[in-house]
C-alpha cells in the first residue's frame, strides 16, 4: 500500500521549530532532537494535509493555536500514580505531621502540581494528604499543564487498569471505581476529585493564574530536565513567591536546586526542599 512520506526538514527548519519550543516553554532543544521532533510530527503534518515542513512552518507563524499543538506534540507527559514512591512516604511521614501542626488553626493546606499532565500527581498528592491529615481539612490540588489534551484526562479522572498498577491496593478500593462504560478502566470518586483544580497554565508564564494564588507544598516534577538553566531560574523564583513561608517543594529525582548559589531554599534530601 502507498504510504505518503513527508520529506526530511532542513537543519535551518528543525532550528526554527526548537526555537519556537525553547521560546514558549522554556526548553533547552536543539538540532540533536531532530529525530524525535520528526517522529512526532510527520503524521501531524500529513493529518494537516501537509507534505513538508516548509508549508508547516508557515502555518506555525501565522496561528498561534498552532503552536499550541505543535509544544503539546513535542513534550512528554509521561507519569504514573506514586510516582518516587519515598517523597510520598517523606510528605505523609515527615512533612505533613509538622504542616498540620503550624496550621490547626485554619485547618486549610494548598498544593500546587506544575506540570501535572493527566493527573497522576495531583491524585497521589491529595489522597496522600487526606490519609495522613484524615477529614476535617480544606484542601485543594492545583494541577496545571500546557496540554489541554492531558488536562482534560486528569479532570475526568478515568484511568486504564495498568495505571492503578503503583496504587497501593488498600487506596485502589478506597478511592477507584470500575467504569461501567469502559471496560478495564477504573474511575476516581468524586469526593476526590473535587479536591483538584485542572487548570491551563504555562510556568514560564506568571500571569497564567491569578495573583492571590499561594501554596504550601509544590511539586514541580521531571519538567526542570528539558528547561534551559535561565528558565529553570524565572520558574524558581516565581515557586518562591508562590510559596507560603516555611513551604515546600519537591522536584524529581534526577533534578536539583544549586543550592549554593540559592541559599533561599534549604534542602531535606530526596530533592525536596524548604522555602527559608
Ligand atoms: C514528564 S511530565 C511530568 C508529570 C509529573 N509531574 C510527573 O512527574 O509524573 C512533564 C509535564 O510538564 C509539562 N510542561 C512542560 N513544560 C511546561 C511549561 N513550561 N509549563 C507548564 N507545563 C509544562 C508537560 O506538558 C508535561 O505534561
Amino acid at each position: 500500500m502507498f504510504k505518503p512520506k513527508v520529506p526530511h526538514p532542513t537543519d535551518q527548519e528543525i532550528q526554527e521549530i526548537c526555537q519556537i519550543i525553547n521560546e514558549t516553554l522554556g526548553f533547552n532543544y536543539t538540532s540533536r532532537k531532530k529525530y524525535l521532533i520528526q517522529n512526532r510530527l510527520n503524521r501531524h503534518l500529513l493529518r494537516l494535509g501537509l507534505d513538508n515542513y516548509h508549508t508547516y512552518l508557515a502555518l506555525l507563524r501565522k496561528e498561534p493555536q498552532e503552536r499550541n499543538t505543535l509544544c503539546e506534540l513535542l513534550t512528554t507527559n509521561v507519569t504514573y500514580f506514586f510516582r518516587e514512591p519515598l517523597q510520598f512516604e517523606y510528605l505523609a511521614q515527615t512533612l505533613l505531621p509538622s504542616l498540620s501542626k503550624e496550621k490547626k488553626g485554619t485547618r486549610k493546606i494548598r498544593c500546587w502540581s506544575a506540570g501535572s499532565s493527566s493527573g497522576e500527581e495531583a491524585y497521589s498528592i491529595a489522597i496522600t494528604c487526606r490519609e495522613t491529615l484524615g477529614s476535617g481539612w480544606d484542601l485543594k490540588v492545583l494541577a496545571t499543564d500546557i496540554s489541554s489534551t492531558h488536562l482534560t484526562l486528569g479532570s475526568e479522572g478515568v484511568y486504564p487498569r495498568e495505571k492503578l498498577e503503583s496504587v497501593p491496593e488498600k487506596l485502589r478500593r478506597k478511592y477507584f471505581r470500575p467504569h461501567e462504560a469502559m471496560k478495564e478502566h477504573y474511575y476516581i470518586i468524586p469526593e476526590l476529585r473535587k479536591d483538584i483544580i485542572f487548570r491551563l497554565a504555562n510556568l514560564l508564564e506568571e500571569d497564567s493564574l491569578p495573583r492571590r494564588v499561594r501554596v504550601d507544598l509544590i511539586f514541580c516534577r521531571n519538567v526542570f530536565i528539558y528547561l534551559s538553566k535561565e528558565a529553570r531560574t524565572q520558574i524558581l523564583n516565581h515557586f518562591y513567591s508562590r510559596l507560603n513561608t516555611g513551604g515546600y517543594l519537591f522536584l524529581g529525582h534526577s533534578e536539583s536546586i544549586v543550592s549554593a548559589a540559592e541559599p533561599r531554599w534549604i534542602l531535606l534530601g530526596k530533592s525536596v526542599y524548604k522555602k527559608r
